[in-house]
């Protein structure tokens, strides 16, 4: 949830600090701060805001040589103030942190009693007073920090720098990530690649529980013990030009736009294309072990979690295996029943959710196999999977997540696809129709992106309305969450996702001209039910936007706006469904000029329970 950096070289270390920060800002945005040595003392400056108002504290500051760290911060402990902000410092240490000290009351009340002082409300600082206060009992840098660590409870990635070891920064990792980027004569740390990917593509990635002391000529790894370990270095094809916005107004506008291309990679990646096959490689279960699948359990927060819930439909539907989905913040905490049977199947975007990290350990602990969704390698969550299919999305900077939701549905139409493969007596030919639909799916994306214009003026009529409900059926109920959970968190306007079938069980009394439906009504099953739904709410002089398939003359004569999507198999059709939407949520909030990138309160990836 914050975003850390960290350098030691030659290089003017504030500036290589700020623009790996600024390359972070998504992972949270409300304060930023960056600490370095001068005259052989602590300087931190920080503030309340973006990593703007930070580059205009640094306007003027003398140059601070080589090594420094710094913070965006998404706040947890702490309001976002000047004074919460990162780092957090005694006059010997200073420090970043992303995570949460899970027992700071504990460890504060005891060095208040030994005569230390605070002047924060973070979990933080209390870390940094502790380090000091272990400096106070003569150990050294390192040995502060190890004997300071193991008193902490809780998840943690950090980045210290210590009075008397002035070319040294000390890192230490538990839970939340932090790797190592190894650079010529220098050195940095990050929470992740696209803060470091400019200066380096080899990198090391800390595991939890590992420590090290890192300098420009080298960095030493050990466990919280003081074991030393030798770790491989790995190296990344990444493009940092991939992460810009290329003429984009938006990160978010961009992506929506890239979605053909990502499904498209996505795809070459796993389907056979001569023989229409789905091809996962290396996949962990052996044919027979998929005949004895008991359950799927698909496990996933947010947009990720709505993409499982039309994954249901995939698996069902293609390979009759019986599939449950939960949100992650909920499956840890309800004692889920899994067995050696069940094949647990978690989705992230950013591969470093805490609660689908923590539903992947409960669900390990209790003897599943564990399949993933990731659009970042070498994440987490991919490490701790015993097999991940990549979404290559490439980088998702925008908060709200686009082309890794389509993406992710790609994965998961494949996964039913290749389970259905292996499972007897499924007729083939079926197989070899479907995988031709899903080779259609970038080119329908591509035309209904074509229409963006006219998505503009609809959101040019509506973007001053405070409620708006969505209506889906079948696997479009899902496409209705998603289309809402898109519009509230970049617009800030309220809006509810919900079955069309349930509307007259209470929605309904909300009918009125002062709110917007969306209803989603492409020619599949559900469509006639779903016309009468949207019946019921034109007799009730509820204003409706609909999204049908193709020119729908009778859809376009009950609605007030109308959008479409080209014909796919309907299994298909929530890959097609949600990109009107997301240009609907996108042209709203850009008429409502709110921070559709960095929206208030969010952060791309949430390492906080
Ligand atoms: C999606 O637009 C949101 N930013 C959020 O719901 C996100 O999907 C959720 O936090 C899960 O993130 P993940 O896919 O990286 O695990």
């Amino acid at each position: 949830m914050c975003g850390i950096v960290g350098y030691v070289g030659p290089k003017e270390a504030k500036d290589v600090v700020v623009e790996g920060l600024k390359k972070l800002e998504y992972r949270g945005y409300d304060s930023s701060g960056i600490a370095y040595f001068q005259d052989h003392s602590i300087e931190v400056i920080k503030t309340k805001g973006k990593i703007i108002e930070l580059e205009k504290k640094l306007v003027g500051q003398r140059t601070c040589g080589k090594l420094a760290i710094g913070h965006t911060r998404w706040a947890t402990h702490g309001r976002p103030t000047d004074v919460n902000a990162h780092p957090h410092r005694t006059p010997r240490v200073a420090l970043v942190h992303n995570g949460i000290i899970e027992n700071h009351a504990e460890l504060k009340q005891e060095l208040i009693k030994k005569g230390y002082e605070f002047v924060s409300e973070t979990d933080t600082e209390v870390l940094a007073v502790l380090i000091h206060s272990k400096l106070d009992e003569g150990l050294t840098p390192m040995q502060a920090v190890q004997k300071s660590l193991a008193a902490v409870e809780g998840a943690f990635a950090l980045a210290i720098i210590i009075k008397g070891a002035e070319d040294q920064l000390f890192i230490a990792k538990n839970l939340n990530p932090l790797i190592i980027g190894l650079g010529k004569d220098e050195m940095l740390v990050a929470s992740d690649i696209s803060a470091i990917i400019r200066h380096t593509n080899r990198f090391i990635i800390l595991e939890d529980n590992e420590m090290g002391v890192v300098s420009n000529s080298g960095c030493t790894i050990t466990d919280f013990s003081g074991k030393k370990i030798t770790k491989e270095v790995k190296e990344t094809s990444w493009n940092p030009t991939l992460a810009e916005k290329e003429g984009y107004k938006h990160f978010m506008k961009k992506e929506i736009f890239e979605q053909p291309r990502a499904l498209a990679d996505t795809l070459s990646d796993i389907v056979d294309n001569e023989r229409f096959r789905i091809n996962l490689r290396d996949f962990p279960l052996a044919k027979e072990e998929i005949q004895n699948i008991s359950r799927i359990v698909i496990v996933a927060c947010g947009t990720s979690y709505h993409a499982g819930l039309v994954g249901k439909f995939f698996i069902e539907n293609l390979c009759g295996l019986h599939t449950e989905v939960d949100l992650a913040s909920e499956f840890r905490y309800r004692n889920p029943i899994i067995d050696k049977h069940t094949v647990m199947l978690l989705i992230s975007q950013s591969g470093e959710t805490i609660d689908t990290i923590g539903a992947l350990m409960e669900a390990r602990a209790r003897g599943a196999k564990i399949v993933s969704i990731c659009n970042v390698r070498e994440s987490t969550i991919d490490r701790k999977s015993d097999y991940t299919i990549f979404t290559d999305a490439g980088p998702e900077i925008g908060v709200a997540s686009t082309k890794a939701f389509t993406a992710q549905l790609m994965c998961l139409a494949a996964i039913a696809l290749f389970l259905r493969q292996e499972i007897n007596g499924k007729d083939h030919h079926m197989t070899t129709k479907y995988v031709e639909e899903l080779l259609k799916i970038p080119g329908a994306i591509n035309q209904i992106l074509g229409n963006d214009s006219a998505i503009q003026e609809i959101a040019r009529e509506f973007f001053n309305y405070r409620d708006f409900l969505y209506l889906g059926r079948g696997n479009n109920f899902p496409i209705a969450l998603e289309g809402a959970l898109k519009l509230k968190e970049i617009s800030y306007i309220h809006a509810e996702g919900y079955a069309a079938g349930e509307m007259k069980h209470g929605p309904i009394a909300l009918i009125d001209e002062e709110m917007p439906v969306v209803v989603i009504a492409p020619r599949d099953r559900y469509y006639q039910k779903t016309l009468s739904n949207l019946e019921e709410v034109k007799s009730r002089e509820g204003i409706i936007i609909s999204l049908g398939t193709e020119r729908d003359e009778k859809l376009m004569s009950l609605s007030k706006a109308y959008m479409s999507v080209p014909p796919i198999d309907e299994l298909f059709y929530p890959l097609l469904t949600v990109v009107p939407l997301q240009l609907l949520a996108y042209y709203i909030a850009d008429f409502r000029g709110t921070d559709i990138d960095q929206p208030r309160n969010l952060a791309k990836s949430v390492t906080v329970e």
